[in-house]
């Protein structure tokens, strides 16, 4: 989840703009623009690489772009040809300046976007090779791989042609590095040699052209370059490009050379921030398939089991373990509540969900033997920070599931299990509610791994169906997002909203509250579905809007009873609003709406039922005209008790 950009214009300058009058630096400057228009996607620290004349430069600062703009202003790079700039959120190593990107080998510079996979094997190849490592990161082991290639097949090539053009000679290694990757990447290199060309790769990492007139542009979406020109071409998988002043080619994976897609950008230069959408809360909604999958990224090794880098507890320690404790906050505690059934399930030891702020204040029984868990997206949340405090003092390992690099939570736990959602904007959290029930789904089936409670193939049948959810959460951002968003307008005067749900479910149904809770100020609870019979059903009145999340037919000693539930408050005349899979009929007899999700597993169910609820909660407070990104009186990070 960081953000990349590349400029390539001719050596003799030519162009000039009002957006960039001296066009000397215009390669500097397209960068720094382009940078600060993809700051949204990760802020840890920020560089470029630039070649020219006088060589390949390369600036870099931790921290936040300024510091990036105060090192260049502090000593400004020669004009340049070409260029490539980088904002980084961190996944290997902390975000320190060595850490930044670009990373430079030889002639060579890259910025990266995404995670390689085998970075362990082919550290060992680059070191054996005799090559010092100045970071942490797995880009700086690509970068070496591809100066390693590049300079031999460069000396072969001249050896045969002295005229050989170390470009065409740059994607030759290109795609023979990027075959031997694992992982997703968008991978960007410059090379002295050839100071008008940029060489490109991607797998699973978002990449886009954006074609100018003698000049090109690549970006991690379209926001990196709209500035300059509004013509985009899309980058598909395991595509190689080759982008000088004034040609882009592009080979597809058997060399073929292949004419990209393009399209006109609709938008402007001031909607680039949030990536076109309208608030940032409907960008992270969109951004789930890629949060889930980036999550999953790098956490299986070659023999398909499970390997957790930062994993830093010893498994004796966890094959004892007796009892998990969940510490969280708002939504986080919800996905640790998915997490409950899931844990429980597969590795047969009880799992208690506690909101941080009562289990610090009351005497909950903790010893060497309890793992807690404590969940948080920002890392810096003081109840949470404060629960960790307390279990460490009571001789409990704490394991956090932490989104924020680095952050406070991050630091004081034993270990860390980073969710690799990027960063999240809106004060209502989405994107890190999928990321961090995948994270403790990668974790349950951890620890099943390691106390042999669960076969290797039923780990990897649970972790091939976790695969499948990114498509089906994208099937639901195209296929239900209209009906949901137009249900959400059509009940925006409602004051009250019931969410039911059992099993699963019912944290689901508690989180959608809670999203309507956070963005319309409505009244609007959850309930477990089999609780209402013992109370909350004397809510229910004539149109009281209640959504009900179905479990999978396939379940249907859940699914029946959950059925009953929808007759007992449609008798008593409520307007049911049903989530339900895709071809389960037995609902439209009992339902006024309808919302599709895939057919999934009765455990990956809630990755797939809450995407509608917030969806919903988002379309009814912007009906209301409220603000979506920052409703009242919340803050995203509550950094006091
Ligand atoms: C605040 C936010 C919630 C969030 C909770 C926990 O209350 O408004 O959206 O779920 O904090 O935040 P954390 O960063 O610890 O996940």
């Amino acid at each position: 989840m960081c953000g990349i950009v590349g400029h390539v214009r001719p050596l003799a300058p030519v162009i000039s703009s009002a957006a960039t009058p001296e066009v000397e630096g215009r390669t500097l400057c397209v960068l720094l623009d382009g940078l600060g228009r993809l700051e949204y996607r990760g802020y840890d620290s920020a560089g470029v690489a630039l070649v020219g004349p006088s060589g390949l430069q390369v600036a870099k600062a931790a921290g936040k772009l300024e510091n990036l703009r105060a090192a260049i202003a502090a000593e400004p790079p020669a004009p340049a040809t070409a260029g490539i700039g980088h904002t980084r959120w961190a996944t290997h190593g902390g975000p320190t300046t060595e850490n930044a990107h670009p990373h430079r080998a030889g002639s060579i510079a890259v910025v990266h976007n995404g995670i390689i996979e085998n970075f362990r094997a082919l550290r060992a190849e680059v070191e054996e090779a005799g090559r010092a490592l100045l970071s942490d990161t797995d880009t700086e082991i690509a970068a070496h791989i591809l100066d390693m290639d590049f300079t031999a097949r460069l000396a072969e090539a001249t050896a045969a042609d002295p005229s050989a053009d170390p470009a065409q000679v740059l994607v030759e290694s290109m795609r023979a590095v990027t075959e031997r990757l694992e992982g997703a990447f968008a991978l960007l290199a410059v090379t002295s040699l050839a100071p008008e060309a940029i060489v490109a790769a991607r797998r699973s990492s978002p990449l886009v052209i954006g074609l100018g007139d003698g000049e090109n542009f690549l970006g991690s979406d379209v926001a990196a370059f709209v500035a300059f020109t509004s013509r985009a071409a899309e980058v598909g998988d395991d595509q190689i490009l080759l982008l000088r002043p004034d040609s882009v080619t592009v080979w597809d994976k058997d060399g073929c050379i292949v004419e990209p897609k393009g399209w006109e950008v609709s938008w402007d230069a001031s909607a680039a921030v949030k990536g076109g959408y309208e608030t940032f809360m409907d960008k992270e909604i969109h951004d789930q398939p890629a949060a889930v999958a980036d999550t999953l990224l790098g956490r299986v090794d070659e023999r398909g089991e499970i390997q957790l880098d930062e994993m830093r507890i010893d498994p004796a320690v966890l094959r004892s373990v007796d009892k998990i404790i969940v510490v969280a906050c708002g939504t986080a505690a919800y996905a640790g509540h998915v997490a409950k059934y899931a844990i429980e399930h597969w590795c047969r030891v009880p799992v208690e969900i506690e909101l941080a702020h009562e289990f610090r204040y009351r005497d909950a029984v903790v010893s060497e033997k309890t793992l807690t868990v404590a969940i948080s997206q920002s890392g810096e949340t003081m109840d949470t920070i404060q629960a960790v405090r307390h279990a460490r003092e009571q001789g409990s390992k704490v394991l956090a599931i932490v989104n924020a690099y680095g952050s406070t939570i991050a630091r004081e736990a034993d270990a860390v299990l980073y969710t690799h959602a990027g960063p999240e904007v809106a004060v209502a959290s989405t994107k890190a509610f999928l990321a961090q029930i995948t994270a403790c789904y990668l974790l349950g089936l951890y620890l099943a791994q390691l106390r042999g409670n669960k076969w290797p193939e039923e780990v990897a049948d649970y972790l091939a169906k976790l695969g499948e959810m990114p498509d089906k959460v994208q099937w639901i951002l195209d296929e239900q997002q209209s009906v949901v968003r137009a249900l959400g307008a059509e009940l925006a005067d409602r004051s009250s909203f019931l969410f039911l749900g059992r099993h699963v479910g019912f944290p689901v149904a508690l989180e959608g509250a809670l999203k309507l809770k956070e963005l319309a100020y409505v009244h609007a609870e959850g309930f477990a579905a089999g609780e209402l019979k013992h109370g909350p059903i004397a809510l229910v009145e004539e149109g009281l809007p209640v959504f009900v999340i179905v479990p999978t037919p396939r379940r249907p000693i859940l699914h029946d009873k959950v059925l009953s539930n929808v007759q007992e408050i449609r008798a008593r005349g409520a307007r049911t609003i049903v989530v339900a899979e895709e071809g389960d009929d037995a609902v439209d007899a009992f339902a006024e709406h309808i919302i599709r999700i895939p057919a999934a597993p009765t455990l990956m169910a809630p990755l797939l039922t809450v995407v509608p609820l917030q969806i919903f909660a988002a379309a009814l407070a912007g009906a209301k005209g409220l603000d979506i990104d920052q409703p009242r009186n919340l803050a995203k990070s509550v950094t006091v008790e």
